[in-house]
């Protein structure tokens, strides 16, 4: 006998779900004023684990099961944050508040445009650009995506006016490509030529219009632009235009894989 008293694993403490006020809770996620929400929770309205609710000012613990458990006038809980969804973005569709037009948020829950913290799209696609779009409220996540340091390569496939030549692919690669009106060339992208007038062009910086640009510059004109993978995560080929859904966290950790 060696006498070593054999050694547990250490235990991982259980990490405490955070609290929140029922009110705060649902005022946060779009539900109303904390007034209003009080009056839903009067109501009976508000059920967590088949026991109707009857004090707005309950601390609940913030589980991940919690839409599961709780439901607001019959309906499941919606998402708590962190919150992030995977979009199908539609062509005609602009993704800032700010620009005239059909927005993205109005494809999402009515209510969801009054969590906080809100949801803002990780960069953007034209209005005339379709195709794989994030929407988060998670600030380090999408301050991660977007960091030029993160190097997160974004696909895009373009059908053009004329036929590639066939010098697009090293004009791309070799990371010298001056945009009219910018100071700094571009990072080398990756051209994959997919017909006569279509390819994909995989580039990991984010400026304005950029891949329009970049055909611009060896004298062609993009037609048509849809984006079909951010880092490792493609677009689900299920996912209908102006279609969306909640990313998984496998599908999260997918676009640093
Ligand atoms: N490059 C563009 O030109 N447009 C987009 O929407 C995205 C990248």
């Amino acid at each position: 006998m060696s006498g070593e008293v054999p050694r547990k694993a250490p235990q991982k403490a259980p990490q405490k779900a955070p609290m929140a006020r029922l009110d705060r809770l649902l005022a946060n996620l779009g539900y109303g004023s904390r007034r209003e929400v009080g009056d839903l929770v009067a109501h009976r309205q508000v059920v967590l684990d088949g026991v109707e609710l009857r004090d707005s000012g309950l601390r609940i613990a913030l589980t991940p099961d919690l839409s599961a458990r709780m439901t607001v006038v019959g309906q499941p809980l919606d998402p708590l944050a962190p919150l992030t969804v995977l979009m199908h973005k539609p062509l005609g569709v602009v993704c800032s508040h700010r620009e005239a037009g059909r927005n993205i948020y109005e494809l999402l829950p009515r209510r969801w445009r009054a969590r906080m913290p809100a949801l803002s799209s990780i960069g953007r696609l034209d209005k005339e650009t379709s195709g794989l779009l994030l929407i988060t409220d998670d600030g380090p996540f999408l301050h991660r995506v977007i960091s030029p340091r993160s190097h997160i390569a974004k696909r895009y496939v373009a059908t053009l006016d004329r036929p590639l030549t066939g010098d697009e692919a090293g004009i791309f690669a070799a990371g010298t490509l001056m945009l009219d009106g910018e100071t700094d060339p571009l990072a080398p992208a990756l051209l994959e030529p997919m017909g006569d007038r279509e390819a994909s062009l995989t580039i990991t910086e984010g400026r304005y219009h950029q891949v329009r640009r970049m055909f611009a510059a060896v004298g062609n004109h993009v037609v048509a632009l849809h984006r079909d993978r951010i880092g490792g995560l493609e677009l689900p080929a299920a996912l209908e235009p102006g279609a969306w859904r909640v990313l998984s966290a496998e599908e999260q950790a997918a676009i640093f894989g």
